[in-house]
């Protein structure tokens, strides 16, 4: 009866150079992608009624082979796809092809919303490539789910989410839409996105400055208690602290306050900061897995560029964290600036002052490039 139903359904449906330019594009915070894919457009109508009710720039995934009938004899393609998966989960193998990308950085956006079929109780196998290949450039992020199914409960989709967006920040619970309420669709979301308070993650996620031996760089915080707390904390003033190298991965070292903590197991990745014990603050350059409770992370910086900057391998460094910059870190150069830093031969700091003298030790722009001096 159910096969016959959802046959119905789916038929009805330096001193180096560093070799990039300097990204003048300022991280636009508060950014949503709404991430889908859909197979007979139940999805795709889903992601129509969100789109007109949330801004959000929308990405369909697509298989390689679009000539697959998944519903084919007893629905054995999809059986077969999903099956393989299962096999072996750990194994870029196992996952069917898709179409190439046309987003595939996701660091501009601050949350993310995958809307995806369920198949057999488990997450469409088409959208579990996508998240094996992406899903790791969602840590930190806002993650949000919707998932449409003819009839079948959706808690093994949502199992699917966490084990390919292991570091996301849920935003809540999952959307489910069914045959049944697909109509009703408009008033489901509009009523999940009050729960999930969407309005306010789509506001401006809240920056932090880091200063070190007179180079200020950005980073993107979170949003939950410890960063609350954190920014609370720096509107009275900045703090410096005393941060030294440690593992080959991170600069670490007492804060000299204690934040609330969420830990979880974390897989750290350069640029990453992250709260440790409650009262430590670690700065990744490299990666390293504990229990953690996660800040935020440091824009736009290669991992060559963060040793650099955050001094890897060295001891007693002086970091200094600060709601607003003495100068404007590289991710929030004005527009009108790079035109001028383009001057040939000319060094500028990251906040965009020409210097008349040779530069000492640091991250200067030159020809329109970062250089590290
Ligand atoms: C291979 C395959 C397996 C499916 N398995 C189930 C299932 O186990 N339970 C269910 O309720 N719906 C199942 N469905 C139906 C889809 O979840 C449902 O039609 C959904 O709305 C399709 O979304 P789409 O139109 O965006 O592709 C399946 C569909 C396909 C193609």
């Amino acid at each position: 009866m159910l096969m016959a139903a959802m046959l119905l359904t789916a038929c009805s449906k330096d001193s180096e150079v560093m070799a990039e330019p300097v990204n003048a594009s300022a991280t636009e915070a508060g950014k949503t992608l709404v991430v889908y894919y859909s197979y007979t457009n139940n999805c795709h109508e889903i992601v129509t009624s969100l789109t007109s009710q949330i801004q959000a720039d929308v990405m369909r995934i697509e298989p390689a082979d679009r000539t697959q009938k998944y519903e084919a004899n007893g629905y054995a393609i999809g059986t077969a796809l999903l099956n393989a998966i299962k096999a072996a989960p750990n194994d870029a193998a196992s996952y069917p092809a898709i179409d190439p990308v046309s987003i595939t950085d996701l660091s501009q956006y601050q949350n993310i919303i995958i809307v995806t079929p369920l198949w057999w109780s488990q997450m469409a196998a088409i959208m579990q490539t996508y998240l094996f290949n992406y899903g790791a450039q969602m840590a930190g992020k806002h993650v949000a789910l919707i998932v449409s199914s003819h009839s079948s409960g959706i808690s093994g989709v949502v199992a699917d989410a966490q084990r390919l967006v292991p570091d996301a920040v849920w935003m809540g619970d999952a959307l489910w839409i069914n045959n049944s309420n697909h109509s009703n669709r408009a008033s489901l979301i509009e009523n999940w996105l009050h729960t999930l308070n969407f309005a306010e993650k789509q506001t401006t996620m809240e920056k932090m400055h880091i200063t070190i031996d007179g180079v200020t760089q950005s980073a993107t915080l979170v949003d939950n208690a410890a960063t609350q707390a954190l920014v609370e904390r720096l509107k009275d003033g900045a703090v410096t602290v005393t941060l030294n190298s440690s593992g080959g991965f991170e600069i670490w070292g007492a804060l000299g306050f204690s934040l609330p903590t969420s830990n979880e197991q974390i897989n750290a990745q350069p640029g990453d900061i992250i709260l440790y014990n409650g009262s430590n603050i670690c700065m990744f350059y490299g990666s390293n897995s504990w229990s953690y409770t996660r800040l935020g992370k440091i824009d736009g910086l290669t991992e060559s560029e963060l040793r650099t900057f955050l001094k890897a391998g060295e001891s007693n460094i002086t970091v200094t964290l600060s709601l607003s910059s003495g100068a404007t870190a590289i991710n929030g150069l004005t527009p009108s600036l790079p035109t001028s830093l383009k001057l040939e031969g000319s060094t500028y700091t990251l906040s965009g002052q020409r210097l008349a003298q040779a530069p000492a030790r640091g991250i200067y722009i030159r020809n329109g490039k970062k250089v590290i001096l």
